[in-house]
């Protein structure tokens, strides 16, 4: 099969030790061992009955054929309602949605369900009041505030559609979305807190919309209070927006939607330069966020859960807003970073808030272990019944450590396996059903079918091996298509293995029919759980004037899982030094954002190609691991190499 990133997967072997679930979790849990053998159209069915309220019930569970399915035709829904308003009707107006805990040490807010609802309500009658409609497009880029969720779920109760964008992403990126999807409004705000630091959000914005002709309207709250630039007529502020606007639910009730209209896109890297606009509609992404919320992290009346993600992604998309929700659920959302003002923020707030479940990227876990378990010895982390990781493999080590010093040895950690692209948990243990083993996200999710396949698309059988892994049945928080550019989707997904999603990893089963997840086999890399495209990176710095030449690929790398490698080749024959790499890590950090800049930079003369001209990337990504070159009798310069591999060796 193709190679994959992980590089590391000698490290399974190392843990053998399994767990169980802990008595008492196993006893009660919502998901019980039955819950496999359930028909999946049956599951979904009885899902959608009982955990989403429809205006109008749907007719059909699903129509359509590969790859162009819809879900629950013929029903009305709103978002909004089913996460909010519902919930108030029903007598839990007085439960906390959200402990919001701010990056400055004493800015805190405990939201009510109720709460929420005045807050959406006065939201979306201020949206309405600067022209946003049903239909309309909106992109938002801001930092964890409750405004984020309030926006959101407001445009949500409209029927806008909106985007929204990682705050770390740079005006370049936020254009691009912009555009690509004719947005009509922007929400933002001045600036987010960083530890302890202002990031300018307003001014990027500014940069941002100057090549975006659809703007008309910025709408900007007020956080860190800094000094932003006005533009009179086009910006207003969120709470001159507000005010005075009804926050009484009748003033503004929640849109009937089909169960297909757009609920949001979310940008993704892919294998080129251009961002691929990830659709997922109404009712099918609510039912998968939900219905897996509450089965992957046993969620009762009396969870207090906490998703540590970002809601500028997926994660905290599904998983923070929806998913919870949804499931009327108390959370935390905090504002910061984890060592602000010190390394024990996160134990800090477990401790007080007495949280049960945390979700985290495996990344994080790394770096708590690299500073030390004594600053979670500082608190009393028993609260914690579950432990969650996602956004790439979790090597058995970080996985026995969460275990051990977060979750007091008791704790079943659940590795959970999904995409951008699917909207829900797809491949994972259930934590009163699954014999855990270290590294291992174990098994499809009910109602998911799931396949190790080899180059010619058959199925390769239990213990017999790595190939690439597929889904082959519809879920109902797939993705739709990819925002303007269906042949895209359906190339990218579709094309390889007809009938089959193909998700872009690598992924074995074990003789036990366990899955174990390998990393991308395509020109996408994780890094620190975020996805990051070879070809954006290399397009960003050839963007810059000096370079002539570019190739990236990445390399393992102890805290961030991956880590990227840049082969750069300047103009002139010229080479570069420490002051030239760190320009072009800003440079790229311009471009598209910080989190894209190269970890290392090798300056080359040459790139090694073939005879064709064709970069030969698989050489540059083994001499950036170290590895025994593979076959190199079609390059056009053999010796190109020996320089390469001669200059990385002096890159730390
Ligand atoms: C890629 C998707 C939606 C989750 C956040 C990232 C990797 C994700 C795992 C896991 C191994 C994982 C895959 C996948 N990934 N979770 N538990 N074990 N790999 O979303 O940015 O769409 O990235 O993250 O490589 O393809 P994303």
């Amino acid at each position: 099969m193709a190679d994959t990133e992980d590089t590391n997967i000698a490290n399974l072997l190392h843990e053998a030790r399994t767990f169980a679930p802990p008595a008492d979790l196993a006893a009660n849990a919502n998901a019980k061992a039955d819950i496999y053998d359930r028909d999946p159209d049956e599951f979904w069915a009885t899902e959608a009955n009982s955990r989403l309220s429809w205006f109008t019930p749907y007719t059909t569970l699903r129509e359509g054929e590969a790859p162009h399915w819809k879900w629950f035709t013929g029903g009305k829904i709103n978002a909004c309602y089913n996460c909010v308003d519902r919930h108030v009707e029903n007598g839990l107006g007085d439960k906390v949605a959200y402990f919001w805990e701010g990056e400055p040490a004493d800015d805190k807010r405990r939201i009510t369900y109720a709460d929420l609802q005045r807050e959406v309500v006065r939201a979306a009658n201020g949206f309405k009041s600067v022209g946003i409609e049903r239909g309309s497009h909106v992109a938002v880029y801001m930092g964890m505030i409750p405004e984020l969720p309030v926006t959101m779920l407001a445009l949500a109760r409209i029927g806008a559609a909106f985007t929204v964008v990682f705050g770390g992403f740079s005006p370049d990126s936020l254009a691009g979305r912009i555009n690509d999807m004719q947005c009509t409004h922007v929400v933002t705000q001045d600036g987010s807190w960083r530890r302890g630091k202002v990031f300018d959000l307003k001014g990027n914005t500014d940069t941002a919309i100057e090549s975006c002709p659809s703007v008309v309207t910025n709408i900007v709250v007020k956080r860190t209070g800094n000094d932003v630039v006005w533009h009179d007529g086009r910006d207003i502020w969120w709470h001159d927006m507000v005010d005075g606007k009804s926050e009484d639910a009748a003033s503004c009730p929640c849109a009937p939607m089909d169960s297909e209209d757009l609920l949001f896109v979310m940008y993704s890297s892919g294998t080129t330069g251009k961002p691929k606009g990830v659709m997922h509609t109404t009712a099918g992404y609510l039912l998968g966020t939900s219905t897996t919320h509450y089965y992957v992290f046993d969620i009762k009346p009396e969870t207090v859960y906490w998703c540590a993600a970002d809601i500028g992604w997926i994660t905290g998309h599904s998983y923070i807003v929806f998913g919870p929700l949804v499931n009327a659920t108390t959370s935390i959302m905090y504002e910061g970073t984890p060592d602000f003002p010190d390394k024990d923020r996160w134990w800090d707030i477990i401790e007080r808030y007495q949280a049960t479940v945390l979700y985290t990227a495996p990344t994080t876990v790394r770096t708590h272990m690299k500073w030390g378990p004594e600053y979670a010895q500082r608190h009393d982390l028993s609260s914690l019944k579950i432990l969650g990781s996602v956004g790439e493999p979790i090597n058995p080590e970080a996985w026995i450590w969460y275990r051990d010093n977060i979750g007091g040895g008791k704790t079943p950690v659940v590795d959970t396996w999904w995409q951008t692209e699917n909207g829900m948990i797809l491949i994972t243990p259930l934590p009163g059903v699954s014999e855990l083993k270290p590294g291992a996200a174990l098994r499809p999710f009910p109602g998911i079918v799931a396949e190790v396949v080899d180059e010619q698309g058959q199925v390769i059988p239990p213990g017999a091996g790595a190939g690439y892994l597929t889904i082959t049945s519809p879920w109902p928080s797939m993705l739709r298509s990819l925002y303007g550019d269906d042949q895209r989707y359906q190339d990218v997904y579709w094309s390889k293995f007809p009938g089959r999603y193909l998700s872009g990893d690598g992924a074995r089963v074990d003789a036990d029919g366990d899955f174990w997840l390998m990393g991308r086999i395509d020109d996408v890399m994780n890094v620190s759980g975020h996805r990051l495209s070879t070809i954006e990176i290399e397009s960003a710095l050839v963007d810059h004037q000096e370079v002539a030449e570019a190739a990236v690929t990445s390399k393992p790398d102890p805290i961030t899982g991956r880590a990227v490698v840049a082969y750069v080749t300047l103009k002139g024959g010229v080479d570069g030094d420490a002051a030239k790499a760190k320009e072009l890590r800003d440079h790229v950090a311009k471009v598209i954002g910080p989190i894209a800049k190269p970890a290392h930079i090798v300056f080359t003369p040459e790139l090694p190609k073939t005879r064709s001209g064709k970069i030969m990337r698989r050489l540059l990504k083994d001499v950036a691991e170290n590895k025994t070159l593979g076959d190199t009798t079609t390059l056009a310069d053999p010796t190109v190499v020996e320089e390469i591999q001669r200059r990385a060796a002096l890159v730390v």
